[in-house]
């Protein structure tokens, strides 16, 4: 009998692998069952909650994955997506066995992989099945026989060659036959939100001329932390508006964080909408001094001086076209 050749070898085996998945106990089965995941020290609770935060700490995009059923289209939100090869072009997409997704994609079938923008966040609740209120149908073309939702930043169309057990999820390899891309930012998906690309720090007062700036911060009351003390707390109404002087302090978002020095301001975002909450927390960097503007020291020194109010809204018009919301 002829021999297989290395590849075919490999293709056989995961051809048993798929058809009988109970048989490759030894890699399968020696996997620790979730029960015994073992977690790091101060992670406490259900093992099952902290597996998914750590996974949710490496950031992805978004994508809508998109096929026909008969004559109408399915479609499905997915971050489990990730290039395989380039030659031959190659994909993967992890779909949970329960969803309805996974039983409409077989060798063969075609699947449409859309990459969502930054501002498509209520379109990618839309396909996870989240009740959005107000959004209309999306629109979609038809290219190769696959739909493709219309102002997603790439899309791919690819046929489904090879399946594979995944544990309570089925990955599925796609040959690429379709590729396009656009101009924009993508969403971000990370520790289980919606995420955009931020260049650098928010700098909406920062932006302000010196000249429109300098009185507003000159209202501002001197305030001093020692090393290590909590200046801010995430969820804490953002009323106020803090000017460091010296020192420094770190801003701590789940999974991000960043130090600002002398001369940056912080809670420039939350100053102008505290209902929202502090998005950070923060803390001072050895000793640090502050000067904070109150929200109520800014609204009035914004109506004395309407030049700053309205350079004010230029710089959000210009931060909303930068980032298309
Ligand atoms: C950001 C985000 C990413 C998701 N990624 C996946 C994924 O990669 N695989 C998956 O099976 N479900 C994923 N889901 C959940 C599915 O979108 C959701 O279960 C959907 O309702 C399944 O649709 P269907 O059952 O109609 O096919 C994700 C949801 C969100 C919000």
């Amino acid at each position: 009998m002829e021999r297989a050749s290395a590849p075919e070898e490999f293709e056989m085996a995961i051809a048993d692998a798929i058809a009988a998945p109970e048989a490759f106990g030894s890699s399968f089965e020696a996997a620790p069952a979730l029960a015994e995941l073992e977690l790091g020290v101060g992670l406490e609770g259900d093992p099952a909650i902290a597996f998914r935060r750590t996974l949710g700490m490496f950031a992805t995009g978004v994508t809508v994955l998109t096929t026909l059923k008969g004559e109408s289209v399915h479609g499905m939100t997915a971050n489990a997506f990730m290039s395989v090869s380039l030659q031959p072009p190659l994909v993967l997409v992890s779909i949970d066995r329960r969803a309805r997704m996974s039983e409409l994609l077989h060798e063969g079938t075609r699947i449409g992989v859309n990459v969502l923008e930054a501002g498509q966040a209520t379109l990618s609740d839309h396909f996870a099945g989240r009740a959005v209120e107000g959004t209309s149908e999306p629109l979609f073309e038809l290219v190769h026989d696959t739909p493709l939702v219309e102002g997603a930043l790439a899309h791919l169309v690819a046929r489904v060659v090879r399946s594979y057990w995944g544990g309570d999820h089925s990955l599925f390899l796609g040959q690429v036959e379709f590729a396009r891309y656009g101009e924009g930012e993508p969403l971000l998906f990370h520790g289980g939100r919606y995420e955009r690309l931020v260049r650098d720090h928010p700098h909406v007062f920062s932006s302000l001329p010196r000249e429109l700036l300098d009185p507003i911060l000159a209202l501002g009351r001197e305030r001093e932390y020692a090393d290590g003390e909590t200046i801010m707390r995430i969820g804490e109404p953002g009323t106020e508006l803090l000017l460091v002087v010296e020192g420094a302090v770190r801003v701590e978002r789940p999974g991000r964080s960043l130090t600002l020095g002398a001369g940056e301001l912080v809670g420039e975002i939350e100053v102008l909408d505290p209902g929202g909450g502090r998005i950070a927390d923060i803390h001072a960097v050895g000793d640090v001094r502050c000067l904070a503007i109150s929200r109520g020291q800014l609204v009035a020194a914004l109506r004395s001086d309407p030049r700053a109010a309205i350079a004010l809204i230029e710089v959000l018009a210009a931060r909303f076209r930068e980032t298309g919301s």
